[in-house]
């Protein structure tokens, strides 16, 4: 995880203001946001009486006109969970615990513990810096956006002070605990192609937001919010922070700044000016996580190496010193020309101006195109001893990006 800023007050009142913590503690990343807790009067505001399923998907993605979600009760829960036991802990964020749990597949009726389908609960803690806010635009965002590439949200429960939310289980969990928690022997490494094949998931993910008729600005970008299926299909979770696009000929909204360091785009730090291409920065730093193995913000790293952007961007656009930081578990699976055309990409989408960086559809394609390059088996040989071989490759790009200041 990795460490997240933002404020207590309302997020959604753009007048008023907020300046991040100047130094991040540790290098855990959970997003902070506003922490209003709910009463449970109220309730049955986002559903419309038909039960969310797991299977009703829409391959080119869909926004639903009310949001399609089972309210469920806390009992109903603690009996899917075996009453939240520890051992069905799946790991913990800003939000709270999230806790694997059972259901019928047709009804989402609770069963018995190991039988019927796998879901997610998330669970809001009371420590929770977040609350009712990120909840309620969960459930508004999540339960009414539908994508391949975007987490199902089955249902909510609201009741007393708890707050609930029932996602469709990710087997392999998030990107983050692939590409980082390297400690833990059940995960395995991933491969370039598997990596390759998760970004265009989530870009394609992220492109539906962009080009949707709302255009929705995610906000939160980062490998913790990528979740792998059991075919490492990606998909994005986690909309508490997520906005409308601009309207009327706007190219921007103002917000309060909210989001998680070493992700958020230097413009939107700088004047709270949140685009659509904020976005496509965090992508960027992602991307750069996927090609280096390394965390987009760690203090344990030495003092000038913490921020991986400042870091490593000078050495996106110097073929030699690109294959001194790529992650060294991939080596021999990746031909030049892809890793090479990855950089470039990597390079626009951290563009200083957010005009400069690419579209999320023109990111997509850009993917696809890396994706179909197949690395020779020659290649593994000719990686070996490129070091020693003069650059042939200079950028196009400017170096000069101005750096998030977390
Ligand atoms: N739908 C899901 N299926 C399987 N595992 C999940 C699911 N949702 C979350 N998890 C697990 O729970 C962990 C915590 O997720 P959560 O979204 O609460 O926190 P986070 O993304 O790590 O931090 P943040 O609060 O900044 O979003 C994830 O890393 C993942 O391992
Ligand atoms: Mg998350």
């Amino acid at each position: 995880m990795g460490l997240c800023f933002g404020s207590l007050a309302h997020e959604s009142d753009p007048t008023a203001t907020s300046s991040p913590p100047t130094t991040p503690a540790t290098s855990s990343s959970k997003t902070m946001g506003s922490s209003a807790t709910s009463s449970s009067t109220g309730k049955s505001l986002f559903s419309d009486g038909t039960i969310g399923s797991v299977d009703e998907s829409y391959p080119n993605g869909k926004i639903l006109e009310m949001p399609n979600l089972k309210e469920f009760s806390l009992s109903d829960l603690k009996t899917a969970t075996k009453n939240f036991k520890t051992g069905s802990l799946l790991g913990e964020g800003g939000f709270g615990k999230v806790f694997k749990g059972w259901m019928d597949e047709m009804t989402l009726t609770p069963s018995k513990f190991g039988t019927g389908m796998e879901v997610a609960i998330k669970k809001l803690s009371s420590e929770s810096m977040q609350g009712f806010q990120e909840w309620q635009s969960e459930v508004n965002f999540l339960g009414r956006l539908s994508h391949p590439n975007l987490v199902k949200l089955l249902g909510y429960c609201w009741e007393e002070k708890e707050l609930l939310l029932v996602y469709e289980y990710m087997q392999n969990g998030s990107l983050e605990n692939h590409l980082f928690r390297t400690e833990n022997p059940n995960i395995e490494s991933l491969s370039w192609d598997i990596r390759l094949k998760i970004a265009i998931g989530a870009a394609r993910g992220l492109a539906f937001l962009h080009t949707s008729d709302k255009k929705v600005i995610y906000r939160d970008f980062k490998a913790s919010n990528i979740l792998l299926d059991g075919n490492y299909n990606a998909k994005i979770s986690d909309f508490g922070l997520a906005k409308l696009g601009p309207s009327g000929g706007d190219t921007h909204v103002t917000t309060r700044i909210m989001g998680t360091y070493g992700y958020a785009a230097p413009e939107y730090i700088a004047t709270g000016h949140l685009y659509v291409k904020s976005d496509v920065y965090g992508f960027g730093v992602v991307l750069l996580e996927i090609l280096t193995g390394l965390r987009a913000l760690d203090t344990k790293r030495p003092g000038g190496q913490q921020n991986l952007v400042e870091w490593h961007k000078p050495s996106l656009s110097n073929r030699r010193k690109l294959k001194t930081i790529m992650d060294t578990r991939m080596e021999g699976q990746y031909s030049s020309k892809a890793v090479l055309q990855a950089a470039e990409l990597t390079l626009k989408c951290l563009e200083s101006d957010p005009k400069d960086r690419p579209s999320m559809k023109e990111v997509v394609a850009a993917l696809e195109r890396i994706e179909a390059i197949k690395a020779k088996p020659k290649e593994n040989k000719t990686n070996s001893t490129a070091a020693s071989r003069p650059p042939p490759y200079s950028s196009t790009f400017s170096l000069s990006c101005s750096t998030p200041r977390c």
